[in-house]
């Protein structure tokens, strides 16, 4: 293992270049301006992969297309195979103004790189993609076969890669699944994350008068769209968070005593927080903590708003439509479908006569939550251990990776969710970073995660 380790030192400089390269394509999914930088991602991790010895290819889907890199196999060994998942997609830069750098021209200040995609995910699968070079080109024997699957629809809910995952059945055949997309609290307190959360999401559509109308010729006598949207939102929610849709914590699984105080060991300070975030004070369902809030409780929240005139100065109308994109957070043992149609009736039964209602589903996944204490879980938390040189802490995460289901239900193996990212990364924000000790880390943790693995 020395040399695996003093590889991953020597290359470290070459492994932030292109680090960089990759970062600079703008691999945002939900935009479908960028449909060829998405093939342009695609195309750099695959003949990454291939540059380090892996045989890779990518597989066409409806959508964007999968990379999938195999280790060299060693005919009539039959070592444990791992699949190591990650994501070549991110998400939209919005708003450019408030980078400090352009978001596709990754920039190293101090001790971090900033550009969209650094952290979430690009930096997190290259830093497995590395270790792995590392035991490859010293020619130190892998202990176990791997499997990279890099998709490219993970932030728009990977619709296509259920069907992959079926398809390829016999192929992905493994022992269980590693990702590094998750986070930590601090480069002292590593962590194994054992649980996600769910997500549910939708568009809504409030349809008023068939055009923009003179607010003071019709205002009083025909509704208002962003009116009624605003109204009906604020219903689903009271001021402290909880949701008062009907039925909506009906499957909501109580946290245990040992789990509460599991989370509750987690060091939190909410008013460090609420500084570090820039609001004024946190908020919350009332007999909760803020962790417990996060990582076991559902939400419901307004993710965009749109509707009327957002030029300069002011336009005396009443729209003709409002809309909103809404997610719902979901907890064990909340089912996506089920609580979509909760509100969907919900909102129907509470929405006005004197507007129209267009409700437009979109993607879901259901939260997930795994043991720590299998064989598995005990090789991962040793690897953190060594790598990170402190004792690594258990994490239920507010995040969803919703694939990690189907992970379990058709191949039948739990992930190992082994997270790099940092609190103030800013992920899914402005000015997102990833941190290059945790890079380096990643890498280690990475290249020891294998022997640990290996040897169970
Ligand atoms: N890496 C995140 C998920 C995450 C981050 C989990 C931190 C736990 C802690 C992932 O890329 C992500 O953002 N997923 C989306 C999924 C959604 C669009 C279906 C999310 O959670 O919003
Ligand atoms: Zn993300």
């Amino acid at each position: 293992m020395r040399s695996v380790f003093d590889y991953l030192k020597a290359q470290n400089t070459r492994f932030i270049r292109d680090l960089c390269d990759y970062v600079s394509i703008p691999s945002v999914s939900a935009q479908p301006s960028h449909a060829s930088d998405m093939q342009r991602a695609a195309e750099w991790i695959r003949d990454h992969a291939r540059g380090i010895g892996l045989e890779a290819d990518l597989h066409v889907t409806p959508g964007n297309p999968i990379m999938v890199a195999r280790t060299p196999r060693k005919a009539g060994k039959g070592r444990p195979h791992y699949l190591v998942y990650g994501h070549y997609d991110v998400q939209p830069p919005e708003p450019f103004e408030l980078w400090k750098t352009p978001p596709f021209e990754p920039t190293q200040r101090g001790r971090s790189l900033f550009g969209r995609g650094a952290s979430d995910n690009k930096g997190q699968h290259v830093a497995h993609l590395n270790a792995v070079e590392a035991y490859l080109k010293t020619g130190t024997e892998l202990p176990c076969d791997l499997t990279f699957l890099i998709e490219g629809e993970e932030e728009i809910g990977s619709n296509h890669l259920a069907a992959f995952l079926k398809a390829k059945k016999k192929e992905l055949k493994c022992d269980g699944v590693v990702i590094s997309d998750t986070g930590i609290p601090s480069l002292k307190q590593p962590a194994l994350t054992c649980a996600l959360r769910g997500i549910v999401a939708f568009e809504l559509k409030v349809l008023g008068p068939n055009r923009d109308l003179h607010s003071g010729l019709f205002g009083g006598s025909v509704d208002n769209p962003a009116m009624v949207l605003c109204q009906l939102l604020a219903q689903l929610r009271d001021d402290v968070g909880h949701i008062t849709i009907p039925g909506f914590y009906d499957e909501v699984v109580d946290l245990t005593p040992t789990e509460r105080r599991g989370l509750a060991r987690l060091p939190f300070d909410a008013k460090k927080e609420a500084k570090f975030l820039g609001v004024p004070k946190l908020m919350g369902e009332k007999g909760f903590t803020a962790l417990e809030q996060r990582g076991t409780r559902p939400t419901l929240e307004i993710n965009g708003l749109t509707s009327g005139y957002q030029g300069a100065g002011s336009k005396t109308i009443i729209p003709s439509w409002a809309s909103a994109k809404v997610t719902c957070r979901l907890v064990p043992d909340q089912k996506p479908e089920v609580v979509r149609k909760r509100i969907l009736k919900h909102l129907s039964d509470i929405c006005p006569a004197t507007v129209k209602l267009q409700i437009t589903p979109a993607h879901g996944g259901e939260p997930y939550l795994v043991s720590p204490d299998s064989n598995q879980a005990k090789a991962a938390l040793r690897a953190l251990r060594i790598a990170f040189g402190h004792e690594p802490v258990l994490l239920r995460e507010g995040g969803s990776i919703p694939i990690v289901n189907d992970f379990k239900r058709i191949l039948g193996v739990d992930t190992l969710l082994l997270g790099l990212a940092l609190p103030d990364d800013n992920a899914h924000s402005p000015n997102e970073k990833f941190d290059l000790d945790c890079f380096a880390k990643g890498m280690k943790m990475g290249a020891l995660l294998w022997q640990e693995l290996g040897s169970i």
